[in-house]
């Protein structure tokens, strides 16, 4: 028996209001700053996903007391910079690419020894982004070729550099500054596009002296970070997919409260009004030092767009959200400069071309991007590769398919969206599971 496979069909218009998980990233570097600061960091609004467990259970493995007192609630008893102990095992950090590389730069600087690895997905992306500039800064990891696992070794002095990044990527600047921690003088990071600053704000929050622009961040070594206390926003890159169902299923009407706005999130928010889109934000506030609101989303017809490059690197996880939207649009959509999709937990371009195909939607691929020709969604079955969007997004799909959409293998959806199903089918969704 599988129960790993869901069927999505059109269910009823969406409305009510539905709560989204916490922030990925966020989790993932609260667990992090948490485990090095001096004292005690309460996160609340905590995602309960596998990513974000796995980088607790890694650390936990280091010597960090981390208590659950409820769903969504973590306490990190920090050690302090310098009080990880090594582990004899490997550290997993199963399904998360984010997990891996900030970890990578957090145990660069330490005294011991690490290794960490991936599952079947992790261990195919690839690592030099982050381990070639922490070679310049004087760590030593060897990798696979470029692939994981990771065999960091300890008691390597580091020093502060200067890097440009090749790519935008705020994975490879968050292990960076993390290194840098560690390092002697300063560490200093420029991007080609600004990304997700939390690493930044973060640090700032937890006391240690750093300074940031878009695109661009400085600290130095040897200072202590402080325990604080986290609120961890509900995900934007979850709200995504709910999103794009409302818009394209006539008769909705949906909320969903307390969403992290971060404007280097919010790329699918203006594309979508681009195409059409009747979204609101209401209630803006400041939460935990992230911009937060309340999204209301309404049917809308939706058109096709030319995708203003410079939004990729904002929605860098929403693309196959967006190509959804965009089979359902009018008119062609074209998407350039997204080539990151490729080094995704799957090849996202390929995965969301061969998906939609099998629908009966045309789309052209190219190596950075997509054609894709809007219209009608048929029924029929695709795969979600072991990603967890990939699955999510052809749920969506099913919605206005003309009949059933299977999605094969849909247990990954648990790494970043436990929950998704029941949540789904509480606001209209139609998504089952099946044998
Ligand atoms: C993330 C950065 C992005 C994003 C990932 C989370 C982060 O990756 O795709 O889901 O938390 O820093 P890249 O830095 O590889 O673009």
């Amino acid at each position: 028996m599988n129960h790993l496979d869901w069927s999505s069909r059109p269910g009823r218009p969406l409305n009510g209001s539905v709560r989204i998980p916490g922030d990925k990233s966020v989790s993932h570097r609260a667990l992090m700053f948490g485990a090095i600061a001096e004292g005690i960091s309460p996160i609340r609004g905590f995602l309960e996903g596998e990513d974000t467990r796995a980088t607790a259970a890694a650390l936990a493995q280091l010597g960090v007391v981390i208590e659950a007192p409820s769903a969504g609630e973590r306490v990190v008893h920090g050690v302090g910079l310098h009080g990880l102990r090594g582990s004899d095992q490997p550290l997993d950090c199963g399904n998360a690419g984010t997990g891996m590389r900030l970890l990578a730069g957090l145990l660069a600087g330490q005294a011991f020894d690490s290794t960490l690895v991936g599952d079947a997905s992790l261990s195919k992306r690839p690592m030099r982004r982050v381990t070639d500039p922490l070679a310049q800064m004087g760590a030593r990891i060897d990798t696979e070729q470029g692939l994981p696992p990771l065999r960091i070794h300890g008691g390597q002095p580091l020093h502060g550099i200067r890097y440009e990044l090749p790519v935008a990527s705020a994975q490879v600047k968050s292990a960076l500054l993390l290194a840098g921690l560690y390092a002697q003088g300063e560490t200093e990071i420029i991007e080609p596009h600004p990304t997700r600053d939390y690493t930044e704000r973060m640090l700032a929050a937890f006391g240690w002296p750093i300074s940031f622009t878009p695109g661009h961040a400085r600290l130095g070594g040897g200072h202590a970070l402080r325990a604080t206390a986290v609120d961890v926003p509900a995900d934007f890159s979850s709200a995504a997919f709910f999103l794009v169902a409302a818009s394209i299923v006539p008769g909705s009407d949906l909320r969903l409260p307390a969403v992290g706005l971060n404007p280097r999130r919010t790329g699918l928010l203006q594309a979508l009004r681009l195409m059409g889109a009747d979204i609101t934000v209401e209630h803006p506030r400041e939460s935990g030092g992230e911009p937060v609101g309340d999204l209301r989303v309404r049917h809308a017809p939706l058109h096709g767009i030319e995708l203003p490059e410079a939004l990729v690197p904002d929605m860098i996880d929403e693309f196959p959200a967006l190509f959804i939207a965009a089979a359902v649009a009018k008119g062609r959509t074209v998407i350039r400069g997204a080539a990151e999709l490729r080094v995704k937990e799957s090849d996202r371009l390929a995965a969301m071309a061969t998906g939609l195909r099998a629908l009966g939607v045309t789309i052209g691929e190219t190596p950075d991007g997509a054609s894709i020709e809007g219209g009608t969604i048929g029924g029929g079955t695709v795969q979600s590769l072991t990603d967890h969007r990939i699955a999510m997004s052809f749920a969506v799909a099913g919605l206005v398919a003309a009949a059933p959409v299977r999605i094969v293998d849909c247990r990954h959806v648990a790494t970043s969206f436990p929950g998704f199903l029941e949540l789904a089918n509480g606001c209209g969704f139609d998504l089952q599971r099946v044998d």
